[in-house]
């Protein structure tokens, strides 16, 4: 009997330590995977590159992983078959009505669309954008003091002015427009996970935006009533004007709509794409220098082309997710023609076709010269972004006057790494003489 007992004690403590093994193992699994999980998120282009030779087209769990140039090109150029999927959080967040991202390729589309690329003109990019963001820009880098935190002291900042500045719409404070902006961003384009917590800090973030574009609506329509005064020629101004002119689909909510869903692409972008780019050619000494030469000598393309070069290597977003809305065979007649079925994910990789060697010479090497065919940052296709040429300007304007200084260099430890919140850098220390 004792021997039974004895046997018993040690089945038992067995079994319980056995589990607490059990347990370490499988937490240090979960946790490595984890961590795998995020590096991919974070870094996908080796695993990317490996797919474009192993397995360019990818389907598993019902979905499409896309790495090729022509393919990601493909499924982008299909919109009728390859759907956006922003509709429902778009509406969360615009307060009931769709922004045009949201929208399939119809007629709702190209009204708004059209409207808003009759209010915000390529003229006004040497007239307006680029004057704006480097006196802006060059005034925050001046005041620093030859120590800037790069997001919160300048790549939040100067696109938040920018856009309420050139809308006409006076802004409450930088913060509280570069908060708003980032929990809508965060919400509708990054939160795979449907978080809880990402969806209020959205909602309440987008009722303010909501609110702070009402107002300013409202003020502006009272301003010439009152003044006599013209409505000045900004994006709210212009609205209006066609409001005035009776132009369908230029009511008070529309116009809100559109300024929003404009608002919200324009700030976290704009900002992550700097200090991304920066922090690139941080890790490349001898690219650093040319940009520097490129800043100096006021060689704006150059610039901009060094700029969008080291964007490639850690981009705003890898990738852009579809809907297929039918069976489709991609990339059909040759070797890797994949069946893509009705209901499956796609997601067309814009960062691994950014690096496809087929068509761009030697991609790991940051050159200046590509063609700009050959870059997706902005995505491709109908919803390719309304920002694109803006972006061409304000990325590398507002980082031209910290190029510009000697020796720019990273903060020495930790403030001088790019940190995150969330899918957002949130600081970058650099200094320089
Ligand atoms: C600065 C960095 C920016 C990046 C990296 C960026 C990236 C993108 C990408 C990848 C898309 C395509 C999304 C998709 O196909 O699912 C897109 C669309 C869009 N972006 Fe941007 N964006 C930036 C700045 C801006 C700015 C400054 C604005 C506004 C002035 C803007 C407004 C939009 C709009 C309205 C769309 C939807 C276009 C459409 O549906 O036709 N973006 N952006």
């Amino acid at each position: 009997m004792k021997l039974l007992d004895n046997w018993k004690n040690a089945f038992d403590r067995l079994e319980a330590e056995g589990m607490a093994v059990l347990q370490e193992v499988e937490t240090d699994v979960t946790s490595f995977l984890d961590r795998l999980k995020q590096h991919l998120i974070e870094n996908p282009e080796p695993v990317f590159a490996v797919l474009r030779r192993v397995q360019p087209i990818l389907f598993v769990k019902n979905t499409a992983v896309v790495t090729r140039f022509e393919d990601v090109q493909e499924v982008l150029s299909r919109d009728d078959v390859f759907q956006v999927t922003y509709k429902d959080k778009m509406e969360v967040v615009a307060g009931g009505s769709n922004f045009f991202l949201g929208m399939q390729n119809s007629a709702d589309y190209e009204r708004d669309h059209s409207h808003m690329l009759t209010v915000i003109r390529r003229e006004d990019i040497p007239q307006q954008v680029a004057p704006f963001v480097a006196a802006t820009a060059e005034s925050l880098v001046a005041a620093s003091g030859g120590r800037i935190d790069v997001v919160g002291q300048l790549s939040r900042i100067v696109p938040t002015r920018w856009i309420a500045a050139y809308f006409g719409c006076p802004w409450p404070s930088d913060e509280d427009l570069a908060t708003w902006s980032t929990a809508a961003f965060q919400y509708l384009f990054t939160d795979i996970d449907d978080d809880p917590a990402v969806a209020a800090a959205a909602r309440d973030a987008s009722a303010k935006t909501r609110a702070w574009l009402d107002t300013s609506i409202r003020n502006r329509k009272a301003q010439p009533s009152q003044s006599g005064t013209p409505q000045p020629d900004d994006v709210l101004g212009r609205c209006l004007a066609l409001q005035n002119a009776g132009v369908p689909g230029m009511d008070d909510s529309t116009i809100r709509t559109n300024l929003l869903g404009l608002f919200v692409g324009a700030i976290p972008t704009t900002s992550k794409c700097c200090t991304q780019a920066l922090d690139e050619l941080l890790k490349r000494p001898a690219d650093l220098a040319k940009a520097q030469d490129a800043a100096a000598s006021n060689n704006d393309t150059l610039l901009a082309d060094y700029v969008f070069e080291a964007l490639r290597f850690n981009p705003n977003n890898p990738v852009v997710v579809r809907l297929s809305v039918q069976d489709y065979t991609l990339a059909k007649g040759t070797m890797r023609e994949t069946l893509i079925p009705k209901g499956a994910s796609v997601v067309a990789a814009t960062q691994s076709a950014m690096f496809d060697d087929r068509f761009v010479d030697s991609p790991n090497e940051i050159r200046a010269g590509r063609p700009p065919y050959l870059y997706m940052h902005f995505g491709y296709g109908l919803h390719t972004c309304f920002g694109q040429y803006i972006n061409r300007v304000q990325i590398p304007g507002i980082l031209k006057p910290l190029l510009k200084r000697k020796n720019l260099r990273r903060a020495v430890g930790d403030a001088g790494q790019l940190t995150y919140s969330g899918p957002f850098p949130s600081t970058m220390t650099v200094q320089f003489d």
